[in-house]
């Protein structure tokens, strides 16, 4: 896992990652996403500045924005979203218990293979039952994030993967950037879960937690 002081330093300037141009992510999303997230009080795992907050999850009843970046919790928190608080925290060290939704937006391959086992053993225990949203590079990011090894883990820990959808294409080798531009066309997301996955950059998982026994 990356400490607070790493990610403050990715923070230094702002929207390091580029994420507000991600229109095209944030759209899938919100297309994915909205029924699940509606009038739910949701946990948003690793908020960033609050651009998910914002551009996603302004429908939920209720989100707690959890960053472990106290510059990127100050930036969301000068968004001032009518739905939303935000903490400052490492979101291991955090309660999972009382929201209807969790979600993991390209945060949970920062973690090591062990840290998140820890990670979906502690969202069994304290959310069981109920929905995680996970998304990430499948692109067997750090050898440890790709769709196959994903499955195995979650279904070994009890969760049932309800339904994946593609995100994104990957841009290499150079010839898949001529599929990453026409999905973007109107339209071009209706093709987006047909793209094979050896040209899938990231992924979003919807899962069960399992049930207590
Ligand atoms: C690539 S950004 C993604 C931001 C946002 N979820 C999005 O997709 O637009 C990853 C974020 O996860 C946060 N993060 C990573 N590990 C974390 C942890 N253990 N606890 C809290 N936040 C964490 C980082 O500080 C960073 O803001």
């Amino acid at each position: 896992m990356r400490t607070a002081a790493e990610f403050n330093l990715y923070y230094a300037t702002p929207d390091p990652w580029h994420i507000s141009q991600a229109r095209f992510r944030d759209k899938v999303l919100r297309r994915r996403l909205k029924r699940l997230i509606r009038g739910k009080s949701v946990l948003e795992l690793g908020c960033g500045e609050g651009h998910l907050t914002d551009a996603v999850f302004d429908k939920a009843r209720s989100v707690v924005g959890i960053d472990i970046s106290d510059v990127a919790i100050a930036r969301a928190k000068s968004l001032n979203l009518p739905n939303a608080r935000f903490e400052c925290a490492d979101f291991l060290q955090k309660s999972f218990e009382g929201y209807d939704v969790i979600t993991a937006i390209e945060c949970v391959y920062y973690l090591s293979f062990q840290e998140r086992e820890v990670f979906l053993k502690k969202v069994a225990k304290e959310h069981p039952g109920k929905i995680l949203l996970l998304s990430g590079p499948i692109v067997d990011y750090r050898r440890h994030f790709s769709h196959r090894r994903l499955m195995l883990e979650f279904t070994a820990l009890g969760f049932s993967p309800l339904k994946f959808s593609n995100l994104s294409v990957y841009w290499y080798p150079p010839s898949f950037r001529i599929v990453a531009h026409l999905i973007k066309l109107p339209l071009g997301h209706a093709f987006l879960d047909w793209i094979p996955e050896s040209m899938v950059y990231q992924r979003l998982y919807v899962l069960r937690a399992p049930k207590p026994l």
